[in-house]
């Protein structure tokens, strides 16, 4: 398949499972365990049926979204995902490049390759960056200043993933650390030649470039991956945590992975901007809720505060649906990786057109021509 000939964010999967060996393709694709909060995670919108209106005027219509002082032009941002630039070299930069382009916000992961100074350069407006606290105080005060240098103007920090999870996908295909290039690893190379060459002229595991600055002295990639494997998953992270990062940071702060109205409450209580009301794409507990069953209770819980949609999106029609359950805003992960890994920034552009697109027209045959005017209205049960 190529890129004309792709219409929905699906057929960006189907090109990404082409270009990639199975063990790269399934490491974005997986879930834990057994893997049913990927389908709970589709299910929850399934649940949902739309209620249109008619002889409503929607010659003229506005998907527009304000977030934070700054309007973008679609209501979806590309969620944080880390080890972007071993689907293919330098796709954090395309992300950025693209998130700057199409006006929407791309969220650099906190285990990304590039640097969120090479982010924050190439989208000022639009590139956000999300932390993962690590075991090292210092580090974690230390990479936070880098941010506020950089100029980004919002930073997310995580706190779904306390342990890392049991993704059988990785262990049974051998993309674990420390890396064997075992027989079926290197049959797989070489039936996806294309991703083998680039992987192989951009000389192999990509830098984690934000944590090389706090490894030895000629650290290679590798060295600088164990170290940062060694500093996270932070397991002690508590909300005083969040209480010292809300001091050190003066701009705007999101916490995502949040599910519980309590928590969403006393995350704005401890002065969060934002949340980003997300499962992790289900790839940490697989049998957690789904983001979006959750969003009308924790809209209760905090309805003066913007809430990002986060885990499953994969529609136009999915985001006007989160919009319709009190989201401000929604994002959107594998399809993201799916298309820069298919087709690098044009991909990532691409996807975020469909997307755009989608909403368009269930706006208008909703009748409702600003998205920002959704409401549960336009929704019923199914
Ligand atoms: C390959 C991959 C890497 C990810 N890495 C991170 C990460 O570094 N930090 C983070 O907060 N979330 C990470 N996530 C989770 C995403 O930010 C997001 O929550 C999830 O993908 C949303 O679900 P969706 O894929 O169904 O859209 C990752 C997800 C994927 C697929």
């Amino acid at each position: 398949m190529k890129l004309d000939q792709v219409i929905n964010l699906h057929d960006l999967q189907t090109m990404a499972r082409q270009r990639l060996p199975r063990m790269a393709f399934d490491f974005i694709e997986g879930g834990a365990d057994d893997e049913l909060g990927l389908r709970n995670n589709r299910e929850a919108f399934e649940r949902w049926r739309m209620l249109p209106r008619f002889m409503v005027d929607v010659g003229q219509r506005d998907v527009s979204v304000e977030l934070f002082g700054r309007r973008y032009s679609t209501p979806v941002g590309i969620s944080p995902m880390g080890l972007a630039g071993m689907f293919r070299p330098g796709a954090d930069a395309m992300f950025a490049e693209a998130a700057a382009r199409h006006n929407i916000p791309y969220i650099m992961s906190g285990a990304s390759n590039e640097s969120l100074e090479t982010a924050a350069r190439i989208a000022p407006d639009h590139a956000w960056f999300q932390l993962y606290r690590t075991l090292d105080e210092g580090i974690n005060e230390h990479l936070v200043g880098r941010v506020r240098d950089a100029g980004i103007s919002t930073l997310v920090l995580t706190v779904d993933v306390v342990v890392n999870s049991n993704r059988e996908r990785n262990r049974r295909n051998g993309f674990l650390r420390p890396f064997k290039l075992t027989p079926s690893i290197a049959l797989q190379a070489l039936l996806h030649p294309r991703w083998t060459l680039d992987y192989l002229r951009s000389g192999g595991h990509p830098m984690m470039q934000n944590w090389q600055p706090y490894a030895a002295a000629g650290a290679k990639a590798d060295d600088v991956a164990d170290m940062f494997g060694k500093l996270t998953p932070a397991s002690n992270n508590t909300w005083h945590s969040l209480e010292k990062l809300r001091r050190w940071w003066p701009r705007k702060l999101l916490v995502k992975g949040v599910l519980h109205p309590d928590d969403a409450r006393q995350a704005v209580a401890l002065g969060a901007d934002g949340l980003i009301i997300s499962n992790h794409g289900s790839r940490q507990l697989d049998r957690t809720v789904s983001s979006l069953e959750m969003l009308p209770e924790i809209h209760a819980a905090v309805p003066d505060t913007p809430l990002i949609l986060d885990s499953g999106v994969r529609r136009g029609s999915d985001i006007v649906l989160a919009r319709c359950l009190g989201a401000r805003f929604a994002l959107c992960g594998r399809p993201m990786m799916y298309s820069v890994a298919a087709a690098g920034s044009a991909g990532v552009g691409r996807a975020i057109g469909i997307l755009n697109n989608e909403v368009d027209k269930v706006i208008a045959q909703l009748g409702c021509p600003r998205f920002e005017d959704l409401s549960m209205d336009y929704l019923r049960r199914a």
